[in-house]
């Protein structure tokens, strides 16, 4: 119990771990470009957050959170989003006064009690970005172009983009009606999450995984259908901004998400040859969470995309990810008194910006050469009395196993070091 991590939790170890920084470098070039910025929250915030933010109907709220009481008696709860976060820091920090949009992203771990399984996970990763200050539909399909392009620059194909509207509260409320209307019939059929749902939050109902629930809900009338014209309009205007951008996408109907703050746009993004765990990415429209959670009248849109699925679905696909973490040199030396010299020429070079490392194991210089090559180390040199005293080395380019003599000097090494 002891030496092995809890469940639905796992170590990311350095052989992998370098495949995170690649994708996470990936992800602040493109933040960048979308003039987005990072904000970094807590790991936990009040219960009440989640409760008021994600919705206490969610199977999120009820069934998922890792919600303790600390010293001072708080209810504290470890994050299962990244929205509410984001949101509770807008409005503590009146970002509200910002000129607006303010777009904010961040990179987080996620905590949610669900059974684990390949892709869904206790302790999870998310990049999340949300648009603060605006309704205008084109912030809608900036905003689900973002996680599209990222995954296109890393190679993704077979990417479905699922889209539809919820509707606001006006329209939503008289579509729960005529929903609840048409379920009434086969109420007894329901799965009891389902009938638990008809009152509190009967649109759920069309998401639910059950076969029986699934059959039920096939005839259901469609919220898409009911909406009002405002967000009739919204929808259409989000459209044509994803085809002016190249985005193909498909509209779902049956898409409500798992959260309760959503209104006009949600989405969600697949690939073809995934996990069978549902959505790498999802996200949508939330015009009234700011004001539910204190803040004034400010209309929101954002998603998140979790990494370990994204991961997942990269291994699936083949694509490969460059370990760019490699040494560019290791400094072999012969004998105990050349040790330091090959110290402090290590320190040179790597505040030349090299890469460079050496031995602290007191290894044979054959030994130092065996674990330069499994390192996969570029180039070499060797130490020696000889090299020392004449001043001249031999660098040694380990991959063509071709060697040239050069000046012994951190910067004349360093120049002749050509990086990937
Ligand atoms: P979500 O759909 O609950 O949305 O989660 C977003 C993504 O996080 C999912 O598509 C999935 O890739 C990943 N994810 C969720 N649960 C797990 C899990 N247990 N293990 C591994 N990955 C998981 C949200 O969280 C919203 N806050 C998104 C959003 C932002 N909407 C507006 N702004």
């Amino acid at each position: 119990m002891l030496t092995k991590a809890p469940k639905g939790t796992m170590d990311i170890l350095p052989e992998i771990s370098y495949k995170w920084q690649y994708i996470e470098d990936e992800i602040r070039r493109i933040c960048r470009q979308f003039g987005v910025k990072e904000v970094r929250t807590p790991v936990f915030e009040h219960t009440e957050l989640f409760q008021r933010g994600v919705g206490d109907t969610t199977d999120v709220v009820e069934k998922e959170m890792y919600t303790f009481n600390d010293k001072g008696d708080r209810s504290i709860t470890l994050r299962p989003e990244g929205t509410a976060g984001a949101v509770r820091s807008f409005i503590e920090h009146g970002m509200f006064n910002n000129p607006q949009p303010t777009k904010l992203c961040y990179l987080i771990s996620c905590y949610r009690y669900e059974k684990p399984q390949a892709g869904r996970y206790r302790e999870f990763h998310q990049f999340g970005v949300e648009y603060f200050g605006t309704q205008n539909p084109s912030a809608d399909a900036e905003m689900i172009s973002l996680p599209w392009t990222l995954y296109k620059r890393l190679g993704l194909t077979g990417l479905t983009v699922n889209i539809n509207s919820i509707g606001c509260p006006v329209c939503r409320k008289e579509y729960n009606e005529k929903l609840k209307d048409y379920l009434r019939a086969r109420y007894d059929d329901l799965c009891d999450t389902c009938k638990n749902r008809f009152d509190r939050n009967p649109m759920r109902i069309l998401d639910c995984k059950s076969p029986i629930c699934k059959d039920i809900v096939k005839g259901a009338p469609l919220l898409i259908d009911s909406i009002c014209e405002e967000c009739s309009t919204h929808f259409e205007t989000v459209k044509k901004y994803l085809t002016s951008m190249d985005i193909p996408f498909e509209i779902d109907p049956y898409i409500v998400r798992g959260l309760d703050y959503y209104t006009k746009t949600v989405f969600e993004i697949t690939a073809k040859n995934e996990n069978s765990n549902g959505t790498i990415c999802g996200g949508g429209r939330y015009d009234g969470l700011v004001e539910e959670l204190g803040g004034g009248s400010v209309p929101a849109c954002g998603f998140a995309l979790g990494m370990e699925r994204l991961l997942l679905t990269m291994q699936e696909q083949g694509i490969d990810i460059p370990d760019t973490h490699k040494l560019d040199i290791y400094v072999g030396h012969i004998g105990d008194e050349n040790a330091m010299f090959a110290q402090k020429l290590v320190a040179d070079l790597r505040s030349l910006g090299i890469c460079a490392d050496r031995d602290h194991l007191g290894r044979s210089v054959k030994a130092q050469m065996k674990y330069a090559n499994k390192l996969g180390v570029k180039y070499s040199i060797i130490l020696g009395d000889e090299e020392i005293a004449g001043k001249k080395v031999n660098l040694k380019n380990m991959d063509e196993g071709t060697q040239k003599e050069i000046e012994l000097s951190a910067e004349i090494i360093a120049k002749n070091i050509v990086k990937e």
